[in-house]
């Protein structure tokens, strides 16, 4: 049974690291299907913290086969510095399997990216530089270098230079920059061969295989659903779908095989990078917010923008991504507030607005519509059931749920991996009881 993907609901770093950590012990694959070592996974186990890039958040958990499918970027750099200290700490990195058709980001794209960004100026996306965007793009057209290219000098050697062809001209002639000599390139990707080649498999297989066997398998995805390239804040996103049926492409699993779509929703909002956030909070709300909840980029160290929830984006999630269950995290730093206001609606020059504006310029112009909720001041780390919670803290949640229009089975009280409060499990077919309960949340 079950393949379950875990989606991030909003624009990143919901605590999609921890949720799947928190599934790990039960679970036999977790695959990565989509972004890059933009990504950026904290997971605090024992009181010792991991960052991970690039490597699924699985590949904490003793046991679990971690897997980077073909819809990843691979950095190889980065692949085997973040093996290393995995491996310096203890952590058995030996069952990691890639994907022969995931491609590979050159330094050359990670030039680009960055010299992009310098060139837009005010006008820039705010990317985390590291070639997500011109990887993607090559693959769209056709110029980009796999896994399996490594194996076959000859055709690397030819594509390096292909893909080169053009981008030597535009690094020189519109960026002002040296041009990248091929066979520099060349000698260091198949520096890695020898290293890589036994961690690359078949994956797709691998996968159907698994399923077969009556395996779990996790799809983790990388950013999230307004970050996605089709349904997020286009052109102010990533350059892959994050959202639950990119688990499918980036991945070789068909749609039909997935059991479970879970979403990981903070009880507030982050943004890292440029892009409209209509719920932000410029103030010292803010400030309060970002340093309650450590809001600081993973992978860049850059503050995050904060704001309120925002259950319009959050139903828009829902829809998209055909959420069954939500794990809202971090509810924890909301703990002290007298009020805790949720965004409801827009208002967009006089229209309001329950679902997603259609077109972006209406979006940058949208205004929340609060609705304001109680807060609680008891200090709710130690709880682990709902029960325990503080009244305003249980209605928050209700009011939550019933305006994201799926149910919440798992509430993160902090960072720790047993800091958590699971009331349906995500894992295994559901009860009857978890059955009528989402029903009645649909409705
Ligand atoms: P990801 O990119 O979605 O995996 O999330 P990040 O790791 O970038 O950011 C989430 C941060 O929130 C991490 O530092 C986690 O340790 C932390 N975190 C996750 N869940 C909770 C929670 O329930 N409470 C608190 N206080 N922190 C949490
Ligand atoms: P996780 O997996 C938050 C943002 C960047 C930028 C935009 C495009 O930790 O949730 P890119 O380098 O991908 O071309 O940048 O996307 N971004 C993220 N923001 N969390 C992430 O990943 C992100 N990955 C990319 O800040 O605005
Ligand atoms: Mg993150």
């Amino acid at each position: 049974m079950p393949a379950i993907v875990l989606v991030g609901a909003q624009w990143g770093d919901e605590g999609k690291g921890k949720a799947t950590d928190l599934l790990g012990a039960s679970v036999d694959y977790v695959v990565k299907f989509n972004g890059g070592n933009n990504a950026g996974h904290t997971v605090v186990i024992g009181g010792e913290k991991y960052a991970l890039h690039l490597l699924p958040s699985g590949i904490l958990s003793p046991g679990v086969v971690p897997v980077i499918g073909n819809g990843v970027v691979v950095d190889l750099e980065v692949l085997f510095d973040e093996l290393t200290a995995l491996k310096a700490r203890g952590i058995d990195v030996s069952r990691l399997r890639i994907s022969a058709n995931a491609h590979i980001i050159p330094s050359y794209n990670r030039t680009i990216d960055k010299v992009r960004e310098r060139f837009l100026g005010k006008r820039r996306l705010g990317t985390t530089g590291r070639g997500i965007g011109p990887t993607y793009a090559d693959k769209m057209n056709r110029v980009g270098i796999r896994v399996q290219d490594l194996f076959d000098a000859k055709i690397l050697a030819q594509k390096v230079e292909a893909a080169l062809d053009e981008k030597n001209h535009m690094l020189v002639k519109i960026f002002n920059r040296r041009a990248v000599d091929a066979e520099e390139v060349t000698a260091e990707l198949l520096s890695y061969a020898d290293r890589l080649a036994p961690m690359v498999a078949d994956t797709g297989l691998l996968l159907h295989q698994a399923l077969d066997a009556g395996k779990t398998v996790v799809f983790e995805a990388g950013q999230a659903t307004m970050l996605d390239v089709d349904h997020g804040t286009y052109p102010f996103v990533t350059s892959s779908n994050a959202t639950s049926a990119g688990a499918c492409t980036g991945s070789g699993v068909a749609p039909t095989r997935v059991d479970r779509v879970v979403a990981v929703h903070k009880a507030y909002t982050t943004r890292v990078g440029e892009g409209p956030f209509p719920t932000e909070l410029h103030d010292a709300m803010g400030d309060f917010l970002r340093d309650r909840g450590f809001e600081f980029g993973t992978t860049t160290g850059r503050p995050r923008r904060c704001g309120w929830a925002d259950t319009v984006v959050g139903r828009y999630a829902t829809r998209i991504n055909g959420v069954t269950d939500y794990v809202i995290t971090k509810l924890d730093v909301l703990t002290g507030l007298d009020t805790i206001p949720i965004c409801v609606a827009y208002d967009v020059g006089g229209t309001r607005y329950d679902e997603m504006p259609v077109n972006q310029t209406d979006f940058h112009h949208a205004v929340p519509i609060y609705e304001d909720l109680p807060g609680w001041s008891q200090d709710i780390t130690g709880t682990r059931t709902f029960e325990e919670l503080p009244g305003n803290a249980q209605r928050y949640l209700d009011r939550l749920e019933e305006l994201l229009g799926a149910r919440i089975s798992v509430i993160g009280v902090g960072p720790g991996r047993d800091e958590v409060i699971v009331r349906h499990s995500l894992l295994g077919a559901q009860s009857l009881a978890d059955a009528a309960h989402a029903e009645d949340v649909r409705r």
